[in-house]
């Protein structure tokens, strides 16, 4: 493989673990982010994401790695990757005025004679390819700069607590653009996945029987509206699971059971079928947001994603009613809460369900102590005025509570010392919302079970 040049712009979950994968295939990255403490961490090897693996390959890829607060000149062949964020706005669209600032930085950058491939990897609306092009070339053309810059949209489908693994053996890869030589020089750099001609990392050993990617080639309005139609599609399978779970407990099944023997019929497949307290983080929720308001600029109601977004808000408010219900007044009671991530394996909380509770909880009343194995840090960086007290484990956590509530599917939340749990509780109740205990441990342990749809 010929080693391309990479730069790679906002080093968040995306950037960082897409950056870092290619540096270890030996590629030449540089990153840039802006924000100078998450650079300087980097600089110093230390990653500034939780995430499975990525140690190991930043430090394999080292040599390759540059990392920077501001983009360099960019000249000659190489590829650039904008991977910063897209909130929603108001009207649930997306914002575009990191990509728009990055385009225009990149645009001011650019070399005579450069031939560069400049990549959309952030989740952008239909369109962005297009707009993304429009700002490099009149950017270009206003600096009197005569270079090739060709525009791709290519989305990124990785998850986080698995990012490494999502990015070194992906499902497939989705390059979206009217450029051949986009396409060409986007093959090139992807050859070590598509081909998986790399050395598996140790700590992230290509799963068995993976296949070899397939590489899809498309329009960029096609690739920017399968990064929306897969999310969504996600957030919907996990709402029915949550909307059946409900059903189910007024009939008197299991959620559990029933999810499994669904799951089984090839056509419907058995992930994301995990029900709960329904779905977080920072995409799916704005995503769905922004496909609603594509829908909306084009006079047009997307029921089903709509639908999947009303499901899961009540799914969040069925979690806080079965506690009301079960301990019938909320005022002065104290409520530990296992997990403050979003999902296990990360430190991410954006979105998360946890932050209903807590607001929920604390509106009515109740005293809340939190646990996370490692989101704890980043909940008092990022959310200084939680109204909860934070606990080194989970005994500690139990201490006095009239409820503890498993809110993260973390593993070792799987194997809860109950038994001094329960001796250190006030109350008897465990309000499992991610249906991740066996009722038998909590039971034997003389405490109350309640799960989610079971
Ligand atoms: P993030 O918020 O974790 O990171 C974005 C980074 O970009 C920040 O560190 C910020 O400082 C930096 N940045 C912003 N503007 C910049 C600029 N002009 N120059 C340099 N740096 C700049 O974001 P993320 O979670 O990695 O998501 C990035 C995009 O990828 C979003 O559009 C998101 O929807 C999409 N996405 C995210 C995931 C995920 O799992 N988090 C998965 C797939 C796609
Ligand atoms: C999701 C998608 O899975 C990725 O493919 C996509 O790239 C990414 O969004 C993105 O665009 O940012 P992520 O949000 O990191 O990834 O995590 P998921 O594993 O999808 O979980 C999302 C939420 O759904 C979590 O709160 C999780 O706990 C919940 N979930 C997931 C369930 O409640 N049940 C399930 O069966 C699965």
């Amino acid at each position: 493989m010929a080693p391309m040049r990479v730069t790679i712009i906002g080093t968040g979950y995306v950037g960082l673990t897409t950056g870092t994968a290619l540096a270890y295939f030996g590629h030449e990255v540089t990153f840039v982010d802006k924000n100078p403490e998450i650079v300087e961490r980097l600089r110093a090897g230390v990653p500034t994401i939780h995430e499975a693996g990525l140690a190991e390959i930043m430090e394999a890829g080292r040599c390759s790695s540059v990392f920077r607060t501001d983009i360099p000149e960019l000249s000659g062949t190489g590829v650039v990757m904008i991977a910063v964020g897209t909130p929603s706005k108001r009207n649930g669209d997306a914002d575009l005025s990191f990509v728009d600032a990055a385009a225009t930085e990149v645009a001011d950058l650019v070399q005579p004679g450069a031939r560069l491939v400049v990549v959309n990897k952030s989740t952008v609306p239909v369109g962005s390819a297009r707009h993304v092009e429009g700002i490099i070339s009149r950017r270009l053309a206003a600096r009197g700069v005569e270079a090739e810059v060709h525009v791709a949209s290519n989305p990124e489908f990785l998850a986080e607590g698995r990012a490494v693994l999502d990015t070194l053996y992906p499902d497939r890869i989705v390059i979206g653009t009217e450029s051949p030589i986009a396409t060409g020089l986007l093959r090139e750099l992807y050859a070590p996945i598509l081909e998986q001609t790399f050395e598996p990392p140790p700590g992230s050993p290509r799963p068995e029987r993976y296949e070899l990617p397939p590489l899809i080639t498309t329009t960029p309005t096609s690739a920017e509206l399968t990064k929306y139609a897969a999310n969504s599609f996600l957030a919907t399978k996990i709402s029915f699971i949550n909307e059946f779970s409900v059903l189910a407990e007024k009939v008197g099944a299991d959620i559990t059971e029933v999810a499994r023997a669904i799951g089984l019929d090839q056509r419907i497949g058995p992930r994301f079928l995990q029900a709960g307290i329904g779905w977080g983080g920072s995409c799916f929720g704005k995503d769905t947001a922004a496909v609603l308001a594509l829908g909306s600029a084009y006079d047009y109601d997307l029921q089903l994603v709509r639908s999947a977004v009303e499901v899961n808000r009540r799914q969040r408010m069925f979690v806080v009613d079965k506690l009301q219900q079960q301990l019938k007044v909320l005022r002065g009671t104290t409520i530990g809460l296992l997990g403050l991530a979003f999902k296990g394996n990360t430190d991410d909380m954006r979105d998360s369900p946890a932050l209903t509770l807590v607001q929920e909880l604390h509106e009515r009343g109740a005293v809340l102590r939190v646990h996370d194995p490692v989101a704890m840090p980043s909940a008092k960086r990022h959310f200084p005025d939680l109204p909860v007290e934070y606990a080194d484990d989970e005994v500690q956590l139990a201490c006095g509570c009239d409820a503890v509530v498993v809110v993260t599917d973390w593993d070792q939340y799987r194997r809860l010392p109950l038994e001094r749990m329960a001796a250190a509780m006030r109350g008897r109740l465990v309000l499992d919302a991610r249906n991740l205990l066996q009722r038998q441990s909590v039971t034997a342990a003389g405490l109350d079970y309640v799960g989610i749809g079971r």
